[in-house]
């Protein structure tokens, strides 16, 4: 018996998909179709695939062609499953000549002619109108964001706001996008969704402005200082079928989902403490250091350190205590925050003149996982016990500079693909605005 392997993500499945299945069981007698997991496709950074895991194997299996159907996970796969099922040949369509040639080691490989003229890409794009994204503030979060769009199908950045004229200039000359200065709702007329970079205490009337004219909002942290004005945001947004979204990063990658999901799963047992640090030692004349009032390092690294703590304890924390350096202007430059809860604490550390070890413990009642500097972008993470023997080493798939996470949740999202906001949920987003509320409290208090 001669037997055929063949991979595909299979998305929105079409006839291209078909015609390549039928071909490759012609090839011989059984058939051994591999399907994506969701993850696997997120981690390699396929993203925006519309069909979840489940549907893609359905459509698979109606086509009667397949005789066995497995999931592909990771990376160096094909050849364990070559040598398990004992297969003759390899095959995929002629759109990956060449990449597969170092599996001839192990059976033939054979590229199918590809089907012209259609793609689960072109079927995405056709399904849903370009996301016209504008940009609010044009520094180094704009830019960046302007990058991580362009891995992301069905969204484009148009334009871009910047009420000075001379950084305007600057972004239009590298960029080639009109960047509009005279005023916001004339930039909002142009775009559906809005990216909001601009400095700290103009996020909220930025954000604001926007929903009320039917704008998507992608909003850098911290969205407002009041957990009254987050409220409010979140349920016009909901009342008016719109997206909102915290533009914490970590909260869209790949691999800090992993993290919480493995914290989760028992296998540290019951969570008792977490800590989080997130310092980085700002240019001294940065708007970080130099802004008692808005900059300062809670206000900028703050949702980072408490997103994994209201992530893994849930947001009914006890009560909340602060504790801050500031320097001879005032400016924050180091934050410990301590959240008591009922059967945990938690620690939230964060500095922009104080540099610590940046890492995230989370300590159970069998054992801790620690992810270390970035875990912000968590591309390593383990687990450990009292047997120092035993680790679990966990080294989650990361691309680029993780934004392209974040603007596919956003995209995702608008496209209303079922997906439902879990990676942060607005109750979590109303919780850090209140803890931000406390904190700005606080800190008129010890001035
Ligand atoms: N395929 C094909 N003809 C097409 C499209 C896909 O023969 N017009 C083949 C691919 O070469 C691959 C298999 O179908 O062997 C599964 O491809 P997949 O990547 O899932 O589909 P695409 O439509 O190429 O998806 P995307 O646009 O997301 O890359």
């Amino acid at each position: 018996m001669k037997k055929v392997i063949t991979y595909g993500t299979y998305d929105l499945f079409h006839q291209g998909h078909y015609n390549l299945l039928k071909r490759a069981k012609e090839l011989g007698d059984y058939l051994i179709v591999g399907v994506t997991t969701d993850h696997f496709d997120e981690a390699r950074g396929k993203l925006n695939v519309i069909d979840s895991t489940l549907e893609r194997v359905e459509n698979v299996r109606k086509t009667g062609l397949a005789d066995k159907i497995i999931i592909e996970e990771y990376d160096g796969q094909k050849i364990e499953d070559i040598q398990r099922y004992g297969v003759d040949i390899f095959t995929v369509g002629s759109d990956w000549i060449g990449t597969f040639d170092y599996l001839n080691d192990y059976c033939d490989v054979v590229y199918l002619e590809r089907t012209p003229n259609v793609s689960s890409t072109q079927l995405r794009e056709g399904r849903f109108d370009l996301v016209r994204m504008g940009i609010v503030g044009t520094g180094e979060m704009g830019t960046r964001l302007l990058e991580g769009t362009k891995y992301v199908s069905g969204v484009g950045v148009v334009s871009a706001y910047n009420p000075e004229k001379e950084n305007a200039a600057v972004f239009e000359r590298e960029y080639d996008i009109p960047c509009i200065t005279e005023s916001y709702e004339v930039f909002l007329e142009g775009v559906d969704a809005v990216y909001i970079a601009s400095p700290n205490e103009t996020h909220f009337a930025y954000a604001k402005a926007a929903l009320e004219n039917g704008k998507h909002v992608l909003c850098e942290k911290p969205l407002s200082f009041t957990k009254n004005e987050a409220e409010s945001l979140y349920s016009y947004a909901k009342e008016h079928n719109l997206v909102l979204l915290e533009a914490i990063k970590t909260a869209y990658c790949p691999g800090f989902q992993q993290l919480i999901n493995v914290a989760k799963s028992g296998v540290i047992g019951e969570i008792r403490d977490v800590e989080a640090a997130f310092t980085r030692i700002a240019d001294e004349d940065s708007r970080e250091r130099t802004d008692a009032e808005f900059g300062g390092s809670f206000l900028e690294f703050g949702g980072y350190t408490l997103l994994p703590i209201f992530k893994l304890l849930g947001i009914d924390y006890k009560d909340v205590h602060f504790y801050t350096m500031k320097d001879e202007n005032g400016v924050d430059i180091y934050t410990k925050v301590y959240l008591e809860y009922e059967q945990a604490i938690a620690t939230a550390k964060t500095g922009v003149a104080v540099k610590s070890e940046g890492q995230l413990v989370i300590s159970g009642t069998k054992g801790y996982i620690l992810a270390e500097s970035p875990w912000w972008l968590t591309k390593k993470f383990v687990v450990r016990f009292e047997d120092p023997n035993k680790i679990e080493t966990y080294n989650p798939v990361f691309k680029g500079d993780g934004l392209r996470y974040e603007v596919s949740e956003f995209v995702s999202q608008i496209n209303g693909r079922g997906k439902k906001g879990y990676k942060l949920t607005a109750e979590e987003a109303i919780a850090m605005a209140e803890v931000t509320e406390k904190y700005m409290d606080y800190k008129k208090g010890s001035m």
